[in-house]
């Protein structure tokens, strides 16, 4: 180990500008570039920009006036993942999403579309159905205070005591619908009845995703979490591997943690790729030594194979037969890596199998959020989609290994364990802001350009 924090510690070139420093040892392309990695354009995409080294002010996280503003100009605004597909399989079921004061209830219709209304009775303004609620078998929607009833379409379907309302106008008094679309199998909204167009939204997200099937995945596990901190906070404790050396030691031999390729695509997109089971370029281990430190047993490497084709080979043939698919085709990456990919504001997309995460951070005070993590497990062969897992709440000292099945369960403790004293150090600091990395924390400074330009408007 003091091999690898003598090479990791050795300051920079600085004949290089800022920003172009790497950690020595093989890069993320260089590994996918020597096997059948090599084939995938999204994969293969590499795309960083250095954006500044500024301190980025503790304010923009502590301060309740600049979580009113976000509330105001940032949630109002943005396109924003409700739920999934399968939460609303069939007409006449629906999903209630919210985020701070706004509240929305997506719905299928009877003619199998996909709306999203307002949350809202158009008469006293009684909510159709609580905060994360679900449910099914809807005909029309019907407040459940003075009984008016509403389409699926959003049209006026009765008003009781109707000669009461001599001044309401059948036409005129529809639900507000707001603007919603789908992608990979997930269903967005905006609260903006005048936003852009998804499509533009998602930047290359569809683009990179489109042969890795996200549509063709059910929730297996789904998990709500409280955090003791500000949403941005822990959600960017989730978007670089820089964390792993203190916060998860037991990775330092088996990955290239600090090789991890950061990419910005574009406003809302952005990406971490870490490569798993090659080891660790500033460690001099053997291929059997690697195999090893993965829970294999070293001599069981045959001749010229490394250990991370091994691991590849083994997790297509186990995963493949436990979730009913062939996987005998997904590239190594694929199978293996962590490939992490943000969606401004809040959402991350793991498409790797080995590592299936959703995540969904949403603020519930300047010191709280929730964290969501969906498992996405790929369908069998039979096209068979079971129903989505109901989602798991775990309180604020709650250990993520009391879900049953979630084998990151331990690693999720170890990143959530962090963010109480954290909170606390953010706070209780003379210093103004926090100094990131150029290079492995570029994924914060990009979110928080993409979040003035919504504060600014
Ligand atoms: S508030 Fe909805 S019917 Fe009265
Ligand atoms: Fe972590």
């Amino acid at each position: 180990m003091k091999e690898m924090m003598a090479e990791l510690t050795k300051p920079g070139d600085p004949s290089l500008a800022p920003g172009e420093a790497r950690c020595p040892g093989i890069s993320v392309p260089e590994v996918l570039q020597a096997e059948s990695s090599a084939s995938d354009t999204g994969l293969m995409a590499d795309s960083y920009q250095f954006l500044g080294d500024d301190d980025l002010p503790f304010s923009r996280y502590t301060s309740q006036e600049f979580y009113d503003q976000e509330m105001k100009q940032l949630w109002s605004k943005v396109w924003q993942w409700a739920c999934r597909e399968e939460h609303v399989a069939n007409p006449g079921d629906f999903q209630v999403y919210d985020v701070g004061p706004y509240s929305t209830i997506v719905i299928r219709g009877l003619d199998n579309n996909i709306r999203a209304f307002i949350n809202s009775c158009p008469h006293r303004g009684m909510q159709f159905a609580d905060a994360g609620s679900s449910g099914t078998g809807k005909q029309f929607l019907r407040c459940p205070f003075h009984g008016m009833s509403w389409n699926l379409d959003g049209s006026l379907k009765e008003i009781p005591c109707r000669w009461d309302f001599p001044h309401v106008e059948d036409d005129e008094f529809g639900l507000t619908e707001i603007p919603s679309g789908t992608w990979g199998g997930f269903v967005f909204i905006n609260f903006d009845v005048d936003c852009g167009p998804l499509d533009d939204f998602l930047e290359v997200l569809p683009d990179h995703f489109r042969d890795w099937g996200m549509e063709n995945r059910f929730v297996a596990i789904h998990t709500y979490k409280e955090l003791p901190g500000n949403w941005k906070m822990c959600m960017e404790a989730f978007l670089e591997a820089f964390h792993v050396l203190a916060t998860h030691p037991e990775f330092l031999k088996s990955s290239a943690w600090a090789n991890t390729q950061y990419d910005v695509f574009g406003k809302n997109v952005t990406r971490f790729l870490q490569t798993f089971s090659t080891g660790n370029p500033n460690l001099d281990q053997t291929e059997a030594e690697i195999l090893g430190e993965l829970g294999f047993n070293p001599d069981d490497l045959p001749d010229g194979i490394s250990a991370r084709e091994y691991h590849a080979e083994h997790l297509r043939k186990t995963l493949g037969k436990e979730y009913g698919t062939d996987l005998s085709n997904i590239n190594t990456s694929l199978i293996l890596d962590s490939i992490e990919y943000h969606l401004f504001p809040n959402a991350c997309f793991f498409p790797g199998i080995q590592i299936p995460l959703i995540y969904r951070f949403r603020p519930t005070s300047v010191g709280t959020c929730v964290h969501e993590i969906l498992i996405l497990q790929p369908i069998s062969d039979s096209g068979e989609r079971p129903k989505p897992a109901t989602p798991q709440k775990l309180g604020v000292e709650d250990s993520y290994t009391t879900i049953d099945g979630f084998d990151l369960g331990a690693v999720l403790d170890q990143d959530t364990e962090n963010f109480h004293r954290q909170w606390a150090g953010m706070k209780a600091s003379f210093k103004a802001g926090q100094t990131l990395g150029n290079y492995q924390e570029v994924r914060i400074r990009n979110f928080h350009k993409t979040l003035d330009e919504y504060l600014q408007e």
